[in-house]
């Protein structure tokens, strides 16, 4: 299968309106190991704040223009992650369709599947690795079996080959927040997972999952920009919110989970997009 969907187009007059949210060196990942990636969280939502119509179900919020800004912003990550639920859901292709990328410059799909519940082999992104055009998709698993492994082992020992994908085990955890522990892989472990294999940059676009777990207070300091398209539709009750986990001071008063910085925001056809930075020194302090 190749991929007969046109290139885009994303004029250097908008690009420039992105600069100050977006990790400086462009997409170069460096095969020495790293430091945590710079992190940019993206995604489109109604004016109630969903993101999908009901779980499991894709609905198109963005028009064209953002599409085109979703790949230049892709053109510049060194990878981009997504849950299981949205790689189960939307299928999504998630390679940069920017004109003039290359397979070496194109970003790394990486999936964070714990009991791997994708099929990966079925999957858009795989076809296209396939067809050289995107990168083998990288998948974050909870448990692996031996089985599984191929000799191949990338340079940094951190990810294994198996059937034009990789994997890493990085399990599960009790992670604990203001509100009770939760089970689930920890962020931290995940981006310093990328950060060893030399990735400097990851894009996070969603589901709602990933993101109500990135933009609780405990992982905040994670997230480096967010950037949001918001589409002028509601999409009622039952669909698939954003919604994090608010925040508690010391003397247990409810306080809003966040409040970006430096935002801007700038429309684009129908649609308008906010970017803003996470500044790590207006976090509040988080006491589990
Ligand atoms: N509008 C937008 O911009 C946008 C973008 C993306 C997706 N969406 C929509 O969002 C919906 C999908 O959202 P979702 O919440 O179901 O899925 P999701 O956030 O994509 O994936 C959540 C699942 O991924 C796994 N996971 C993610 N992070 C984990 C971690 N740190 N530790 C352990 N497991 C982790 C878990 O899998 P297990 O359940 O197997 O444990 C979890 O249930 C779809 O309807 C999709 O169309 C919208």
């Amino acid at each position: 299968m190749g991929d007969e969907r046109p290139s885009l187009d994303f004029p250097a007059s908008s690009q420039s309106l992105f600069q100050s949210y977006l990790p400086h060196h462009g997409s170069q990942r460096s095969d020495s190991p790293g430091t945590r990636p710079f992190v940019t969280l993206t995604y489109a939502q109604s004016l109630d704040g969903a993101i999908a119509l009901s779980p499991g179900t894709q609905t198109v919020l963005s028009g064209q223009e953002t599409k085109a800004m979703t790949h230049y912003l892709r053109s510049i990550h060194d990878a981009i992650l997504i849950g299981a639920g949205t790689a189960i859901a939307d299928d999504p292709s998630l390679n940069c369709r920017l004109t003039g990328i290359t397979l070496a410059t194109q970003p790394r799909p990486v999936i964070v599947d714990p009991d791997r519940r994708w099929n990966v082999s079925k999957s858009q992104c795989w076809k296209l690795a396939k067809n050289k055009l995107g990168q083998e998709p990288w998948i974050i698993v909870d448990h692996i079996d031996v089985a599984d492994v191929e000799e191949h082992i990338s340079p940094n020992g951190n990810m294994w080959a198996n059937d034009g994908a990789w994997y890493s085990r990085i399990p599960r955890a009790d992670v604990h927040t203001q509100h009770g522990a939760v089970r689930e892989i920890p962020w931290q472990a995940i981006f310093e997972t990328l950060g060893r294999e030399g990735y400097q940059s990851v894009m996070v676009e969603g589901g709602a999952g990933v993101i109500n777990s990135l933009l609780r207070p405990d992982n905040l300091h994670l997230v480096n920009s967010v950037i949001v398209t918001i589409a002028p539709t509601w999409l009622g009750q039952g669909s698939v919110n954003v919604r994090p986990e608010r925040r508690q001071d010391d003397s247990g008063a409810i306080r809003p989970t966040l409040r970006l910085r430096n935002t801007k925001w700038h429309q684009f056809g129908e649609v308008v997009v906010m970017c803003g930075r996470v500044d790590p020194n207006s976090l509040p302090q988080v006491v589990p």
